[in-house]
């Protein structure tokens, strides 16, 4: 009979209150099942007295049991019902994450670019000689090559890692036929000491306009509208300077009126601040990449994210760029 109870009270359930009081009540309470089997105790015989004792606490155990899990079931749906049934409680916190300064500053290149009918172009970051060097008029043992300091692969000197995104303009003059006007974001490597001024790896933008009758008046005036959409500053210079790919060539200053100290040193002092390289493409990369120089000309210019980043957020140190500390990138949330 015991035993029956026994089973009667494991498979019980309930989810009121009330239900699992009347359930405590009938095993538990003073005038419960329990106690009368308690009472009976006295007059089971001797021999059988161990085996009842036994089968007595088992059920009052399952019964103790029973009741302490209902209720804490009963709680926890209680509580639940709370929380999830009330409509007008505040969601969940959700942690936004934020922007890499160079992904900010990337965007708004290729924004403003954009805007004048350039599109985006990537490529590769391992790189052949031909795309990063020969086709870009700089043939093997050509001096200017130590301009670029270069990680080579170590078992093929023809494979190494890009150092200019020049590489992608070879490969899309390769692919496309002019009228071309495109951009080429990307990382690339110099095997550089590194500091607070110069990485290994760093981010650059290069631009390509190429179509019939492309002067050097068009490289300017681009370069010119850049530097208002991107600085607010329209005044430019623009420095001869040389590189093996264009010809003529130019370093692009623009001026920096001196209202800080930052302004001041980023300047030299001087309120010209470089912030890129152009020039008008050589034929003979032209004519490398299968387009015809007698019909064609066009103009290229390149400029790292990483220093323009830097001077546009006032960033002491650009290894700052690649240590992924929260508390540097944090700042940038307010930061489109
Ligand atoms: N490729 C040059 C560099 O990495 C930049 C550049 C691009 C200069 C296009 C002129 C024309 O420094």
């Amino acid at each position: 009979k015991i035993k029956e109870h026994i089973a009667r009270v494991e498979q019980f359930t309930a989810s009121e209150m009330g239900e699992i009081e009347a359930f405590r009540i009938e095993y538990l309470g003073k005038k419960g099942v329990l106690n009368d089997f308690f009472a009976a105790f006295k007059s089971v015989p001797n021999t059988e007295k161990k085996e009842f004792g036994q089968v007595v606490n088992q059920l009052k155990d399952a019964a103790q049991d029973k009741v302490n899990a209902l209720k804490e079931a009963l709680e926890k749906k209680t509580v639940n019902k709370n929380i999830y049934g009330d409509l007008t409680r505040p969601a969940e916190p959700v942690a936004l994450g934020s922007r890499h300064p160079i992904s900010i500053v990337k965007n708004q290149i290729i924004d403003i670019f954009s805007r004048i009918g350039f599109n985006v172009s990537e490529g590769p970051e391992i790189e052949d000689d031909w795309h990063n060097f020969t086709a870009l008029n700089l043939p093997e043992y050509h001096p200017a090559r130590d301009m670029q300091d270069t990680f080579f692969i170590q078992t093929d000197p023809d494979i190494l890692l890009r150092t200019h995104t020049s590489s992608v303009q070879v490969r899309y003059m390769e692919e496309h036929k002019p009228p071309i006007r495109t951009i080429s974001p990307g990382r690339v490597y110099r095997n550089e000491a590194i500091s607070a001024r110069s990485h290994c790896f760093f981010h650059q933008v290069e631009g390509l306009y190429i179509d019939k009758g492309v002067s050097f008046a068009d490289l300017k005036q681009t370069l010119q509208y850049f530097t208002t959409e991107m600085f607010g500053k329209s005044r430019i210079r623009l420095r001869p300077s040389y590189f093996p790919f264009t010809e003529p060539s130019a370093e692009v200053d623009v001026y920096w009126g001196l209202e800080t100290e930052t302004d001041y040193k980023m300047t030299k002092g001087t309120g010209w601040l470089e912030i890129m390289g152009c020039g008008m493409v050589d034929p003979n990369v032209l004519q490398n990449c299968g387009i015809d120089p007698k019909e064609y000309s066009g103009f290229a210019f390149g400029m790292g994210i990483d220093r323009i980043a830097l001077l546009l957020h006032q960033i002491p140190d650009i290894r700052m760029l690649s240590e992924n500390d929260v508390r540097f990138l944090g700042q940038f949330k307010s930061v489109l």
